[in-house]
This record gives C-alpha cells, structure tokens and sequence, in this order.
C-alpha cells in the first residue's frame, strides 16, 4: 500500500471516535461509541461522566478501527486527535491515549482543532475550493467562518451564550419529551423537528433573537427563555403539572424551531452579503457549506436553501453521519494537514493544550 495512512481520534464531547483513512479520504475502518443515551437519561453531559466513558471506551475503539483497517500501527503515517475546543476531561482522554500511542509506535502527532475538522469534512466527499462560507450549527457551536484554507478561517461570527442543539435539548428536558410516546430516544433537536411537523407555527409568537444586532453573531438564551415562559404560563392555563403539558407541545416545537431557523438564516445572510460587498466569495461557485447536528433539521436546510438562492450561493450539506462528531472528520483534517506539511509534530515533541 503506497498511500500515506492516518490514524484519527476523537473523544472532544460525548462521542468517542476513531477512523482509519488513505491519502484520498477513503474510510480503510472506522468505529463510534456514542454516549448520548447515557447523558439522556441525566438530562445532560456530566464532564466526569463523559470522561470516564471515553476512558473505558477509547482502547477498544481505536483497535476496532485499526483491526477493521486490515493495517498494523506501524503502517500507520500519523495520528491526528482534537486536542481543542471541546470538554477539558474528554479531550484529555484522546490526547493521553495518542501521546502514549505516537510515543510506543514512533509516529508523527497532528493536532487537530474540532471546528476546523467539522469546516472541512466536506473536501472529503466533494471537491470543494476554497474560499468557502461555513455554517457550523450543533449542540456545543454555533458560528460562521469564512474558510480561505486548511488553516486559514476568517470567523465571523459565533454565539453570544449558547449553541442552538444545546437550546433545543434545554427545551425538550422541560417538556420531558423524552417520555413523549413519538420521541424516546432521539435527541431533543430531533424530538423538536419530529413535533413540529403537526404543529402550527403561529399558534405562539416568538421574538427573533438580536433584532437591533448588525451582525454574525447568535444567540438562542433569550428565545429560550420565551419559550419557557410560554410552556409555564400554559402548564398554568392548564392546570397541569411541569413537564406533563401534552396538548400544545407541537405548536411550540413549531414557532420555536421557526425561530431558531430564521434567526440562523439571517445571520448566514449577513454573512452572504459582507462577503460578497469585500469581494471574499469567488464569483465561480460560491459556496456554504454546513455542517453540525443542527444541520440534519430539514426545516433549517430548506430556510437556509430559500438564503443561497437568492444571493447565488450553493448549498451543501454533508449527510447527518459527517455532521456530527466522529474519529473520520479528525482523520480527514489529518489527511489534509499531512498533504500540506502543515501543524505535524513528532512523537518526542511536548504537547500541552488549552481546552478553549
Ligand atoms: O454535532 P452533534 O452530534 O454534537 C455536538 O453538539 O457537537 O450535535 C448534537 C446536537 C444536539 O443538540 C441535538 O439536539 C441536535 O444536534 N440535533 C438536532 C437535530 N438532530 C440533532 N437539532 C435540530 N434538528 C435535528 N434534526
Ligand atoms: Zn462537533
């Protein structure tokens, strides 16, 4: 085999990754441990949680991949691991486990930043030239970036609190959806797109967040306040205890995902147009890709796709299983990064990271 091999880990949040790649993006092994059941049924990520689970979960993980690859660790190039952003105890635990792999194996170490792997997974599937606008939407991010090269992004913009999968999961725990008969088990994001379908959006009006704000940036804790307010006064009306309203839980997921669509839109809009006024797009194709587990709503693609026809843009948006996180993006970053000699450290080199 002439090809350069990357070995890529993950373990920044609550899944716990690890893929075996070529030098032309082709998946040799892959294998996911997600921990989102576990977090479910605690109403959210407990850090010490999460790290003991990538601990007892990362050495079968990275062997599954490797054995499933067909290849040894020596034939191996590098291995690429998010060192950043992401959970300071997760991310310790790929970072230890890969220093003392590059350290035992004598390979060269990339580090990778997680936004940035999420940004270029879709070079993996498609040939996309940079630059390019990216839209990065999930339950831990939120921004805009202006994508000029593998390590170049113009960010413009992010949220000002918090991410909008993290709102939408805060929401669906108070309306203990995941006992709803339609939504045990899908994460709150998508118990919220499954509702609203039957629900009327204009049955509840929701303010869209940052009006007076003449920028890229976001923010989703105002809007979820809304809604809490709107389910308490309801549950009031109602005379049902918190957590059990049942009777208009699919208008809210409606209005409630519209706003949160719109509000992404215009942003993404914004962003469109400053690029555009700076001459920063290429007239040839000019591109947003996103990407995210926000990006899988159907309801946020269509609005978004409403914004890239009429400014001219292209849309694409990677499937949801190389939107969200996994040990395959951080192998593509590495693959890219390994092409261009960019960031690659050797096994006896110090790394030490910052979370942030
Ligand atoms: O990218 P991801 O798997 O993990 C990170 O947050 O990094 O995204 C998970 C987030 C969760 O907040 C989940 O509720 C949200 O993405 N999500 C959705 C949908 N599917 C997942 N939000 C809205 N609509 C969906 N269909
Ligand atoms: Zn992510």
């Amino acid at each position: 085999m002439s090809s350069r091999l990357v070995l890529g880990i993950e373990t920044s949040c609550d899944e716990t990754g690890a893929a075996v790649m070529d030098e032309t993006g082709l998946i040799l092994g892959e294998s996911l441990h997600s921990q989102k059941e576990v977090h479910m049924k605690t109403g959210g990520i407990i850090p010490t949680v999460a790290q003991r689970l990538h601990r007892e979960n990362i050495g079968r993980v990275v062997q599954e991949a490797m054995e499933r690859s067909g290849i040894t660790q020596s034939q191996l190039s590098a291995v690429a691991t998010t060192v950043k952003p992401g959970l300071a105890l997760s991310l310790g635990i790929g970072l230890d486990f890969s220093l003392n792999f590059v350290k035992l194996h004598q390979k060269p170490f990339i580090p990778i930043h997680h936004m940035e792997a999420h940004a270029l997974t879709v070079r993996m599937l498609q040939p996309v030239v940079f630059p390019f606008l990216v839209l990065l939407v999930s339950g831990g991010h939120s921004l805009l970036a202006l994508a000029r090269g593998i390590d170049d992004f113009l960010l413009l913009g992010q949220t000002l609190d918090e991410a909008p999968g993290d709102t939408m999961d805060k929401v669906a725990r108070r309306l203990s959806l995941i006992k709803h008969p339609k939504c045990s088990m899908i994460s709150g994001g998508q118990a919220i797109e499954l509702l609203a379908r039957d629900g009327d959006r204009l049955k509840f009006l929701f303010k869209p967040p940052m009006g007076a704000h003449y920028d890229c940036n976001f923010s989703f804790a105002g809007l979820r306040n809304q809604v809490t307010m709107s389910i308490q006064k309801k549950e009031k009306e109602e005379g049902v205890e918190q957590g059990t309203l049942l009777s208009c839980v699919n208008d809210i997921a409606a209005a409630m995902q519209h706003t949160v669509a719109s509000h992404i839109a215009k942003r993404t809009h914004r962003a469109i147009l400053f690029c555009k006024a700076k001459g920063l797009l290429p007239s040839c194709n000019p591109t947003l890709v996103v990407s995210g587990g926000v990006a899988s709503n159907q309801y946020i693609r269509k609005t978004l796709k409403i914004v890239t026809d009429t400014t001219g843009l292209h849309l694409l948006c990677p499937p949801s299983k190389f939107c969200t996180d996994n040990g395959v993006m951080i192998a593509w970053n590495g693959v890219e990064r390994l092409r261009e000699g960019k960031g690659i450290l050797s096994h006896t080199e110090e790394v030490n990271y910052e979370p942030k």
